[in-house]
């Protein structure tokens, strides 16, 4: 068997999946890859942009393409950014700052989660201007303000705030797997971390990957389990629209909200003044029997019309999914586990590599497409018109 390959022969996504598979126990992978039970909304994150097909143009001159785009008053290399993630130093020690200084080197926006396993502070500096802050509102609001307030203060323009977590999903992958943390080690995943010695040698020196941002606010019990303990008792089922008018209220910039995918949800954010939506189901992770966001956003669209940022995550794995998502809609993309395969098999360069995977596919479908722009792109098809 074949542990590693030169980075050069990663052709694809699913090949990039298979070396992190590869590098990580199966407790480690399983986390990252896996959904809420039977993970039927994850496979259908997919299978909604497999059964889409476009159709080609011709004879239309593409020889000079840009798939650079704008969102909140600047400019993007391409419409394509990194979701958060918790817990990703899980893959492997620093892949927090890896993925944000890999999206900076892109010029892409990385999105920076409350659950991180390194502070907003640390992530901040790492890519001051390519940091974006996604919150959890937690139960304690004044931490919430707080947070928004380091959020701010370490450099985060956009604030994404998550709301399609008012009752935790749960994943069966991590029951069998007893995953927890700290980890509670029995004699087969003992085995399982020998067999890994890259992925276990880097947790022994570096440490058990801790929710950084939670250290400020557990009165000094700073070990993982105190930690993961604090936020566990923060996940608030009584989070509410008032939560997002106050949000609106403290958040001077630009406001998303992850998580949407009702119309009628779409509607009521607009009315209350938020800047975007980010159509998104948490990558099959929450509700199993939500619809795969890529159906969902034409209604969205239709909603919201056509002024309004929307964002799409879940199940992008190529850059025509990234062509079809605009297509029918869409602004901007994210991706999630994609780059967390690539932090965990390769690093850095792995997230970077990644990430001008999707960008090189996107322009080559652009050009397949017969167009030169992500705005003939939107024009050519709005509002998930299928060609
Ligand atoms: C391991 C993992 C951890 C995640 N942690 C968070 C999180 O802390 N906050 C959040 O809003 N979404 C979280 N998500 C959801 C992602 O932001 C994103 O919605 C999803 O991964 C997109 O689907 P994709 O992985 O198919 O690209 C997480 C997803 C994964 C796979």
């Amino acid at each position: 068997m074949r542990f590693f390959l030169s980075l050069s022969r990663i052709a694809n996504l699913d090949d990039m999946r298979d070396a992190a598979r590869r590098r990580l126990p199966k407790l480690a992978f399983d986390f990252f890859d896996g959904g809420a039970d039977r993970e039927s909304a994850l496979a259908r994150n997919r299978a909604a942009f497999d059964a889409l097909t476009l159709t080609p143009r011709v004879l239309r001159n593409v020889s000079s393409r840009s798939i650079a785009c704008e969102l909140f008053g600047r400019s993007w290399a391409a419409p394509l950014g990194i979701a958060p993630t918790g817990l990703a130093n899980l893959a492997r020690g620093g892949a927090d700052v890896m993925l944000a200084r890999a999206a900076a080197a892109l010029d892409l926006p990385c999105v920076s989660s409350t659950a991180s396993t390194t502070s907003i502070e640390a992530v901040g500096r790492a890519a001051p201007r390519h940091t974006w802050f996604q919150l959890y509102m937690p139960k304690d609001r004044a931490i919430g303000d707080d947070l928004m307030a380091r959020a701010r203060a370490a450099g985060a323009e956009v604030l994404v705030m998550t709301v399609d977590l008012a009752v935790p999903g749960r994943r069966d992958r991590d029951v069998r797997n007893r995953f927890s943390l700290p980890f509670r080690l029995d004699p087969a995943m003992l085995a399982d971390f020998m067999l890994h010695p890259g992925w276990a040698l880097d947790m022994l020196f570096g440490g058990s990957p801790r929710l950084a941002n939670w250290e400020k606010y557990t009165a000094g019990r700073l070990s993982a389990e105190s930690l993961a303990a604090l936020q566990a008792q923060q996940i608030d089922a009584s989070l509410s629209w008032a939560d997002v008018e106050r949000v609106r209220g403290t958040w001077s910039g630009p406001l998303l909200l992850k998580g949407v995918l009702h119309p009628d949800d779409a509607r009521q954010a607009r009315a209350l003044g938020v800047d975007g939506l980010l159509v998104s189901n948490h990558g099959g992770r929450q509700l199993d029997c939500a619809p795969a966001t890529f159906d969902a956003l034409p209604a969205i669209r239709d909603a919201v019309g056509d002024q309004f940022a929307l964002l799409l995550d879940g199940g992008i794995r190529h850059g025509e999914d990234i062509a079809k998502a605009l297509r029918r809609g869409a602004d901007f993309c994210l991706v999630g586990r994609p780059t967390l395969y690539g932090v965990a098999a390769y690093g850095q360069a792995g997230v970077e590599h990644v990430l001008r995977l999707l960008i090189d596919g996107r322009s080559r479908t652009l050009g397949l497409l017969g167009e030169t722009s992500v705005a003939g792109l939107r024009r050519a098809a709005p509002r998930g018109l299928v060609v």
